[in-house]
Formats: C-alpha cells, sequence, structure tokens
C-alpha cells in the first residue's frame, strides 16, 4: 500500500489514534480526557476533538519555538512593494510584540472570552493583534478590508466585540484607502456599541481620532505591560471568520484552540510539505481564512517563516513581483489564488520576468480558492518547472479536504483535480438521493461526519443555522455547497457551487447579498444578480434590473448608481461593474427567478428550455441585453 493509502486508512479507521499522535507534537498545558467527543444527540449531530484539554495557541505559535532554541529565527517577514517597506520580525521579536499588545488589549478592557473585530490591510499588526487575542484567550474576527462600513457593521453586530483594532489606511494600487471614516460609519451604523479602539496610524494617511473611545496604537503599546500565555480549553473558540452565505446575512465560522493548532500544524507538513526553518508564503489577505490558516497560524504553528505580502501578483511594480519575493525570501511552497496566476499569465504570457530570478530553493506551487482552469495549471507548471498542486476547501473546513498531499507522498497530477482526499477528511460525492454517486457522475460533494479537527465547530450564536445549513440535507454528512464527481482513479473534480455563492477573483461573495443592495435602490422593481464565467477573474457578477414604471432616469445614470451603491453597501471587492436594464426577468410559472438559465446565456452556453417556464420569449430579451454586456 503507498504511503498516502495507509495514512489516510489510518486516519479514517482510527481518527482518534490518528489525532492523538498529530497533537502529541504540541505544547499542552493539560492533556486531553477525550480525542473526540462525539454528540450522541440525533438533533445535534456535533462533536468535539480534544475534550477536556487545555492549550494556548499563541504559546505554541511563538513563546515555544523560542524555548526550543529558535527565538532569532526569522518568524514573519512583511514585504510591502505598496510602501517601499521590508521588515523582518525574528520569533522573539514576533512574540514580545504580540505579548506587548497582549497587555494593551488587556489594558483596555478585553478579557478572556471577549471578542475582538480586527479590520486591517496587509501590515504585522494585523498578525500581532490576532495572535495577541489568542495570547489572552480573547476571540477575534477579522474582516477583509476591502469590505465597506455597513458589511463591517453587520459583523459587528453579530460577533458584538468590546475592542476594534484597525488602521488610519489601507493601500491600494495608485489610491489610499482611508479605513478610519470606514470604521467611523459602521460604529455609528452597528446597534452593538463599541466604546474601545485601538488604531494604527500609518504615515501614508493619520486618522482623525474620537476623544475617549479611539487609542492610538503606540500609546496603547508603551503604556502596556506584556501578558502572558493564558490557557484555554483547547474547546474554546480561537476566532469567528464571516463568510458569505446565500443571503446578506454572513455566516460566523467558529473555529476551536486544540483542534485548530493540531490540524494546523499537521496539514503544514502533511499538504504544504513544510517544517521547522523553511519558508512558506500565502500571498492571500489575512482577512480570508486562507491569511488565518497560512499566513498565520499554520507557518508559525509548525515553526516556519512566514511572509506578510502588501502587494499585488501585477503591477507592484510588475508581472514579475511573485518572483521576487520567492526567490529574495527563499521561499520553499507558495500558495495564492489561480486568479493571481491568470493576471501573471495575461501581463507576461512568455515567462519573460521569471528569467530574472534564481528560484533554486522553490519546490511547489500550490492553488486553492476557485477552481483551477487547467490551462492555468498547465502554464504554471511549464513556466517554472515546478509542480503545481490544487487543492480544495473552504472557509468553513479550515484546511484542505481534498489535495495531492506532497508531505506523504508525491501522488500524479491531473490538472483539473484537486486530487485525493486528505487524511482525516471522508469526501463523498452523493446523488440526491444520499447514495454514493457512480464514478464519473456529477453529484454533491460531501464530507462524513464527524469532520477532523480544525474544522468549523459551529456558527456563532447560531447552532441551529450550522445544523440546517449543513448537517441536515445528508444526515452523518456535512454538505460542502460544491458540485463535482470522482473518477476511476479516486480523484476528486469539484467543479462548481450548487448555491448562489459566486467566487470572484479568488473572493467569495453572495449574489443574494449584492441583490438585496440593488433592490434596496427606489429606481428598482426587481432584481438579479449572476455570476458570469471571466477570463481573469473566475467569474464576474451582472446585475439584471427591471425598473420600476415611471423612471425617467438614462439606464447608463440608473447603472452608475447602482455600481456606486454596490460600492458602497458591499464594497470595492464585489466588483460589480455591469448593470444590464431589462423590461422582464425570467421566471418559472411559480415565479422562482431563472439564475442557472441566465447564467448559460451569459457564458455563451447551450441550455435546455425549462419545462416550467412562464414565458420563453423573455430569454431572447435578457440573452439580447446581456450580449452588449460580454
Ligand atoms: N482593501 C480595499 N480595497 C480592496 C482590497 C482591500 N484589502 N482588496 C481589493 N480591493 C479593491 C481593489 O482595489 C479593486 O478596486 P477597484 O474596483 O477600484 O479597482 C476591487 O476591490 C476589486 O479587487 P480585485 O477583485 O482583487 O481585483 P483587482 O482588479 O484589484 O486585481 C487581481 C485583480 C487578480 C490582481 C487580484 O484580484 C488578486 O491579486 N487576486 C488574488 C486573489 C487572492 O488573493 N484571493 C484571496 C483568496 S486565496
Ligand atoms: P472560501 O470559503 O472563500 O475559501 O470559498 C470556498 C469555495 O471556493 C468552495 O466551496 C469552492 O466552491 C471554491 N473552491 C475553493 N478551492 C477550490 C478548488 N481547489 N477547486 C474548486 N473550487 C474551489
Amino acid at each position: 500500500m503507498s504511503a498516502y493509502a495507509e495514512t489516510y486508512r489510518r486516519s479514517i479507521a482510527d481518527p482518534e489514534a490518528f489525532w492523538a499522535e498529530q497533537a502529541a507534537t504540541l505544547r499542552w498545558s493539560k492533556k486531553w480526557q477525550r480525542v473526540l467527543d462525539a454528540g450522541s444527540s440525533p438533533s445535534r449531530p456535533t462533536w468535539h476533538w480534544f475534550a477536556g484539554g487545555e492549550l494556548n495557541t499563541c504559546d505554541n505559535a511563538l513563546d515555544r519555538w523560542i524555548d526550543e532554541g529558535r527565538g532569532e529565527q526569522a518568524a514573519l517577514i512583511y514585504d510591502s512593494p505598496l510602501t517601499g517597506t521590508q521588515t523582518t520580525f525574528s520569533y522573539r521579536q514576533l512574540r514580545d510584540r504580540v505579548a506587548r499588545f497582549a497587555g494593551a488589549l488587556r489594558a483596555n478592557g478585553v478579557d478572556t472570552g471577549d471578542r475582538v473585530v480586527i479590520y486591517m490591510p496587509m501590515v504585522p499588526e494585523a498578525a500581532i493583534a490576532m495572535l495577541a487575542c489568542a495570547r489572552i484567550g480573547a476571540v477575534h474576527s477579522v474582516v477583509f478590508g476591502g469590505f465597506a462600513a455597513p458589511e463591517l457593521a453587520k459583523r459587528i453586530d453579530a460577533a458584538e466585540p468590546v475592542l476594534i483594532v484597525s488602521a488610519s489606511c489601507g493601500i491600494e494600487p495608485g489610491r489610499i484607502v482611508e479605513y478610519k471614516p470606514l470604521l467611523d460609519q459602521a460604529i455609528e451604523l452597528a446597534t452593538h456599541k463599541v466604546r474601545r479602539t485601538i488604531i494604527l496610524q500609518r504615515p501614508q494617511s493619520l486618522a482623525a481620532m474620537t476623544a475617549g473611545r479611539d487609542v492610538d496604537w503606540q500609546d496603547a503599546v508603551a503604556a502596556a505591560q506584556p501578558a502572558a500565555c493564558v490557557p484555554v480549553a483547547a474547546t474554546d473558540p480561537l476566532y469567528v471568520l464571516y463568510t458569505s452565505g446565500t443571503t446578506g446575512k454572513p455566516k460566523g465560522v467558529v473555529r476551536d484552540n486544540g483542534g485548530h493548532a493540531v490540524a494546523m500544524r499537521y496539514s503544514m507538513g502533511a499538504v504544504y510539505d513544510c517544517g521547522t526553518g523553511d519558508v512558506f508564503w500565502a500571498a492571500s489577505d489575512v482577512g480570508w481564512v486562507v491569511g488565518h490558516s497560512y499566513i498565520v497560524y499554520g507557518p508559525l504553528l509548525a515553526g516556519c517563516t512566514t511572509i506578510l505580502y502588501e502587494g499585488k501578483p501585477v503591477g507592484t511594480p510588475d508581472a514579475g513581483a511573485f518572483w521576487r519575493v520567492i526567490s529574495q525570501h527563499k521561499v520553499k511552497s507558495f500558495f495564492t489564488a489561480p486568479t493571481a496566476f491568470r493576471a501573471i499569465k495575461k501581463e507576461d504570457p512568455r515567462g519573460e520576468l521569471l528569467k530574472q530570478y534564481d528560484l533554486s530553493q522553490f519546490r511547489t506551487l500550490y492553488l486553492a480558492g476557485e477552481r483551477c482552469d487547467p490551462d492555468t495549471i498547465d502554464w504554471a507548471a511549464a513556466q517554472l518547472q515546478r509542480p503545481v498542486i490544487d487543492n480544495w476547501w473552504q472557509t468553513e473546513l479550515g484546511w484542505p479536504a481534498i489535495a495531492n498531499p506532497r508531505g506523504i507522498e508525491a501522488l500524479p497530477v491531473k490538472a483539473g483535480s484537486a486530487s485525493v482526499p486528505v487524511p482525516g477528511f471522508d469526501v463523498q460525492v452523493l446523488d440526491a438521493d444520499g447514495q454514493v454517486a457512480a464514478k464519473g457522475e456529477i453529484g454533491n460533494v460531501a464530507i462524513k461526519l464527524p469532520l477532523p479537527p480544525g474544522t468549523l465547530t459551529t456558527m456563532w450564536n447560531n447552532e441551529q443555522g450550522y445544523i440546517d445549513n449543513y448537517l441536515t440535507r445528508y444526515p452523518g454528512y456535512y454538505l460542502a455547497g460544491d458540485a463535482g464527481y470522482v473518477d476511476d482513479d479516486g480523484y476528486f473534480w469539484v467543479m462548481s457551487r450548487i448555491d448562489d455563492i459566486i467566487n470572484v477573483a479568488g473572493h467569495r461573495l453572495s449574489t443574494g447579498a449584492m441583490e438585496e443592495v440593488l433592490a434596496s435602490h427606489p429606481d428598482v422593481a426587481e432584481c438579479a444578480v449572476i455570476g458570469a464565467a471571466d477570463a481573469l477573474k473566475g467569474q464576474v457578477p451582472i446585475g439584471l434590473v427591471v425598473l420600476k414604471t415611471g423612471v425617467g432616469k438614462s439606464h447608463e445614470q440608473i447603472a452608475g448608481e447602482l455600481v456606486a451603491r454596490m460600492r458602497e453597501q458591499i464594497g470595492a471587492v464585489a466588483a460589480l461593474k455591469q448593470i444590464a436594464v431589462v423590461a422582464r426577468l425570467p421566471k418559472t410559472r411559480s415565479g422562482k427567478v431563472l439564475r442557472a438559465t441566465m447564467r448559460a446565456i451569459a457564458d455563451g452556453k447551450d441550455y435546455a428550455m425549462p419545462a416550467t417556464i412562464d414565458d420563453p420569449q423573455v430569454l431572447v430579451e435578457i440573452g439580447a441585453a446581456l450580449r452588449t454586456k460580454r
């Protein structure tokens, strides 16, 4: 039996023994009583890993490495072409900064179990704030900086933080994003009242401070005593991360301390083939799960050097930026979204810039976050002459569930397939009746319960939502929300979502949330948002709107207002640039909008006329309107 097959078999046959072995690589202040505490009630089919155990995630990410002689090793390299800055923090320096900021959180009223919202650009202080929360057992909830004030307000109301950590500004190519006015507006909009913020003033733009509420980061730190690590229960929450659902209400994914630390450490070796002393880089953002798992926690829990990159794949300054970072910092494993590679390929199709850099330390490229088209994989592999590894997972799962586990065994790569289930994940493709689908047959991706450590433990303040959304469709399974199939070799091909979530440049967005924004415009009677295929971003949203009768404005003016409204309500990241004003939307006779059919029309695909369509002529009109947008 191959190394992968044997490891996988053990993980499924005896998960308790398998995960106890992995957990032993961490530093516990109290050993667990039970590795797996499985829920017994059918109405609450949930489970806990390492019940009775106590540890501190920050202790395992920082202090333990100093105690083990790695204090002077680089822990985090901040590389910011957008500001022309590079700073390296050793494990000792990072621990000292984190301890001091943890003391500042304490002095400003944050206690163990309290929530702290972090709304930050890609600066080291974002990671410091996260680790400082972990150090004192506070629960962080990071909100991506590209979200606008109303989205931030929603997350403040959901997480009910005692304090918010933010910065004066973020920097996007060619413009400064003023965070502080967005934060002020969000605090104003939120029902939950926040009485304290800590603001990092960046030299690119200083923010106006509200006396009595806002504290300057530097002042807070100068006044603080370093805080020690607080042991917490393995089952206590480490963070809540909100992700898009099918409605405008984001889902608060809860991650625990114990299972998460075990899974992070395990995945760094098994999937990303990195261990102590290796340099690992995930070019993502701390506001997404990739940033949580593989910019901050994973690499540090594995004793690696991590890179926090404030820049883009192209334009900062050119399409060679990634090669420069990989070469300069001697990156061994690199992780990004396929979109980034499509952007590089567009600007430098023959890889001329790549030839300028010495990539001799570089081993493997990992791509995830969206379906990766085989063309991009083949192009990247040909340019880099390195394996390109697709891996499938989601915010909810926290780490790869389907991958080519290079740290265990390098399996053959099939471009377009994320490969095989990772040890711990019993992934299946189920048909509509809940039976395992035949090989090659498309069905719903589902994972047999219990999920392994590191996956979501519940939804914040919404246990029932967790059960209804994920555990009810197929009793005994977690429903991923993706469709795919398994081939004859047991490789998984995950093709698309089964719901109204779209993936724009690796960013997960809800068309339902976007429809709520369009519908709130006073001139809009009805609307639909669909995700249409895009050569660069994978998908882009297109809004279709029906106006109320008697609206005298031009279609251009309406479209401009709707695009601006989307930026103000959800944020620039929604990337809605195309609006088609139409006379009617295609519907079934019972009034359901035919989004999938419109998507097929937008993508120029063949589609079957839905048997229940109310008026087929509407599809002709929609086709004509969409053609002007494509
Ligand atoms: N703060 C504020 N605004 C942000 C932001 C942030 N953190 N991140 C993105 N935005 C803005 C962008 O400036 C852009 O604004 P614009 O409409 O005024 O130009 C908008 O949101 C859309 O951003 P994006 O979808 O990222 O497109 P882009 O055209 O700026 O860049 C790529 C295209 C491919 C270079 C870029 O999407 C990229 O680097 N993708 C990598 C994907 C990735 O890291 N995904 C994370 C999951 S692994
Ligand atoms: P997120 O929660 O933002 O990580 O988005 C998760 C979703 O992105 C998944 O449910 C998939 O729809 C999609 N996705 C992520 N990685 C892949 C991949 N490797 N292949 C196909 N789809 C992916």
